[in-house]
């Protein structure tokens, strides 16, 4: 379990940086609305990250940082930028699936209780990502459309959800 528990935290921190190399490539097309729509979800995927490594302390296990693996730096327009996120979202929600297989295996109580805060958040991790999708793709990634959506994706702000759920 503990295993489990330290490869999440290495995969939130991958899905971290991600984000915010979305962020960069999103700021350097002159589209800061998505920018920092990205920089929250980095900020987000940080409190994953410290979330899963303070349960492990909280347990008593031995929590293990380890090397983050390049993530890709350039994508083909914002509807790829978007598609790759959701792609990306539905491989975490695999793998919080795959660590409550194992709690539920070795009768892990604790650690499925814990799990289930991250079983919620991928739900709607998924559906913000796919609203977003639907209206790149209903305005086809471009034009005046995009101008109005980067002006509401402006307007996210991070709040630590981590912190309010407990
Ligand atoms: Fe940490 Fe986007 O799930």
């Amino acid at each position: 379990m503990l295993e489990a528990l330290n490869s999440q935290i290495n995969a939130e921190q991958y899905s971290a940086l991600l984000y915010l190399s979305m962020s960069a490539y999103f700021n350097e097309k002159g589209l800061p609305g998505f920018a920092n729509w990205m920089y929250i979800q980095y900020q987000e995927e940080l409190s994953h990250a410290n979330k899963f490594y303070n349960y492990v302390v909280e347990r008593g296990g031995k929590a293990e940082i380890r090397a983050i693996e390049q993530m890709p730096t350039e994508w083909n327009g914002i509807i790829e930028v978007f598609e790759a996120t959701l792609e990306h979202e539905q491989k975490v929600t695999g793998m919080i699936d795959s660590l409550m297989d194992v709690a539920v295996e070795v009768s892990d109580h604790a650690t499925q209780s814990f799990l289930k805060w991250f079983v919620d958040e991928q739900v709607e991790e998924e559906a913000n990502v796919m609203e977003i999708l639907d209206t790149l793709k209903l305005i086809n990634g471009q034009g005046n459309g995009i101008f109005m959506l980067d002006r509401e994706m402006r307007q996210r702000v991070f709040v630590d959800e981590t912190q309010a759920a407990g």
